[in-house]
């Protein structure tokens, strides 16, 4: 019996993840479908896409890709297993996060003042919506400010986990695709592997798993110590 009951006290309380289940694609499309009486469109996938091809007509970007929903990317998105992952990675980069010196880059590319979201990445070309099992209270740098930011869902952008000016290229919007240009002159997507980066930030994925292991480890002796009293 009690070992029955450390069992499912550990699967309670060390198996929980920040991120465990994605919206598949027809979830996040019914989520977002607007409801009747709805004044205020979302900012949805399609939204994404057409600030995305108004950037590219705007500022002549050659290689701005369209985006896809990839429930694929939910194994990625599972890499975040506490807040303190909740973060961009090798391989994606989420919505509404620290732009660093993206924010700087961009502007230079646009010569003008406009905020840089990681929608408008040319690069990014997958997308995934995800509920976080927890709020996330991050600490996070705006107007040269710590603003304590709280978050309950992640938008991961793939396959990309890195952003420069050099991302951008001039010319005709849809002119520098690899493989042809959609109707609204973004590029069709090209499959993941040829679109995939594997720069490896300051944590890699070994260390990671390490980290997660001991944690995992130190909650299970709690547990047991526990129940052993
Ligand atoms: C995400 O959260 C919302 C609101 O709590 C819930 O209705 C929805 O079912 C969740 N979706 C997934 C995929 O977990
Ligand atoms: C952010 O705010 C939350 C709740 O308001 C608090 O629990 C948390 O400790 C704060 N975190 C930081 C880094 O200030
Ligand atoms: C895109 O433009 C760059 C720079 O001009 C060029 O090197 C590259 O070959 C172009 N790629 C495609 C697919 O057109």
């Amino acid at each position: 019996m009690r070992t029955l009951l450390v069992l499912l006290f550990s699967a309670l309380y060390c198996g929980t993840a920040v991120v465990e289940k994605c919206w598949t694609e027809e979830e996040y499309l019914a989520f977002t479908r607007p409801k009747p009486g709805q004044l205020l469109r979302q900012k949805d996938l399609e939204w994404y896409n057409e600030e995305r091809q108004l950037l590219a007509e705007k500022h002549q970007i050659a290689n701005m890709h369209e985006l896809k929903y990839d429930h694929g990317m939910e194994k990625d998105a599972k890499r975040i297993k506490t807040c303190e992952d909740f973060k961009h990675s090798y391989n994606f980069r989420l919505l509404d996060y620290d732009m660093g010196e993206s924010s700087f880059e961009y502007l230079e590319f646009i010569h003008g003042l406009q905020e840089f979201k990681e929608y408008l990445h040319p690069l990014q070309t997958g997308f995934i919506y995800c509920n976080l099992t927890t709020r996330c209270h991050i600490a996070m740098p705006i107007a040269a400010e710590m603003v304590n930011l709280s978050y309950f869902k992640a938008q991961l952008f793939g396959y990309r986990g890195t952003f420069s000016k050099f991302d951008f290229q001039r010319g005709p919007p849809g002119s520098n695709c690899t493989r042809g240009k959609n109707d609204k002159g973004l590029c069709i997507a090209p499959p993941r592997s040829e679109m995939e980066t594997f720069t490896k930030g300051p944590e890699t994925s070994a260390n990671k798993n390490i980290l997660s292991l001991s944690s995992r480890i130190t909650c299970l002796s709690a547990i047991f110590i526990i129940f052993n009293l």
